[in-house]
């Protein structure tokens, strides 16, 4: 794959960077329960001000323009917690999708999903596709929403999808497995964010991932801000990838 070299722009509400910018950026949230427990509060008022990050950070990742924001918001390990904060996670979900589908359209962002579906509660289910579909032709970021999303159960779904075809074995190759994944048509992220701390992927775009930059910081997701993003973008633009040639 190419190196994407764009230059960084001149955000007007973020200070530059010079160097590569990213095409697809991937961010694990993390750090919602911690954020929410640091300050006495249930673990879904943390939830909640997650929510309410996404819009201002899509907004800054526009003015870079990366071309692809990928958002981690529910694995499908998630459903082991408790019954409370699945339904909780899910009903801000739905509240987001309808609150905010109508401005994100005019902005010109097309949204996709990426992992199940039909575990989802169906008027939940129906939001998503409606605002995939009302939104399916806008260019000017792409911002993908793993939600019930899991990196092994994605391949496994492909591997299940191509036998069931009846797909000659001798033309299954790199680009074929990736035609089947929920990431169709998706370039590999180049740079995955964690926020909060841990320093692991958690079942994110396993099969995408293999020659991701990574960026990690302690803060947790609620914090995430423009300050956070020019770093992170910052670090990426230092790196050299060699995608295991010997560099220039
Ligand atoms: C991330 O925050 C959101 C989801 C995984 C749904 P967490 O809820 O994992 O927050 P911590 O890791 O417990 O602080
Ligand atoms: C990863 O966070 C999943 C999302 C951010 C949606 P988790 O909090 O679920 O990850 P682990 O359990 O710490 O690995
Ligand atoms: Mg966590």
């Amino acid at each position: 794959m190419a190196v994407h070299s764009a230059q960084l722009g001149k955000p007007e509400t973020t200070q530059s960077v010079q160097g590569a910018v990213p095409r697809h950026v991937a961010i694990i949230m993390d750090g919602n329960g911690r954020w929410a427990q640091q300050r006495n509060l249930p673990r879904l008022e943390g939830h909640s001000a997650g929510i309410s990050n996404v819009r201002p950070i899509i907004e800054h990742f526009v003015e870079y323009k990366v071309k692809y924001l990928t958002l981690y918001a529910f694995s499908t390990e998630n459903w082991n917690r408790p019954e409370e904060e699945v339904n909780g996670l899910i009903q801000f979900l739905a509240s987001a999708i309808q609150r905010e589908t109508k401005s994100l359209h005019e902005r010109g962002v097309r949204l996709r999903h990426l992992g199940r579906l039909d575990r989802l509660p169906k008027d939940v289910q129906a939001s998503i596709q409606e605002a995939v579909e009302l939104t399916k032709s806008n260019d000017v970021i792409t911002v993908c929403l793993a939600f019930d999303y899991g990196g092994r159960a994605e391949i496994l779904q492909a591997v299940q999808r191509i036998v069931r075809k009846g797909v000659d074995p001798d033309s299954i190759d790199e680009a074929l497995l990736s035609r089947y994944l929920y990431t169709d048509g998706i370039p590999d992220p180049d740079l995955i964010i964690r926020t909060a701390g841990e320093m692991r992927l958690s079942n994110f775009l396993i099969w995408q991932s293999a020659y991701s930059e990574y960026y990690f910081t302690s803060k947790p997701w609620p914090d995430f801000d423009s300050e956070e993003i020019r770093k992170s973008l910052l670090a990426y633009s230092q790196r050299q990838r060699r995608f295991g040639g010997i560099g220039v």
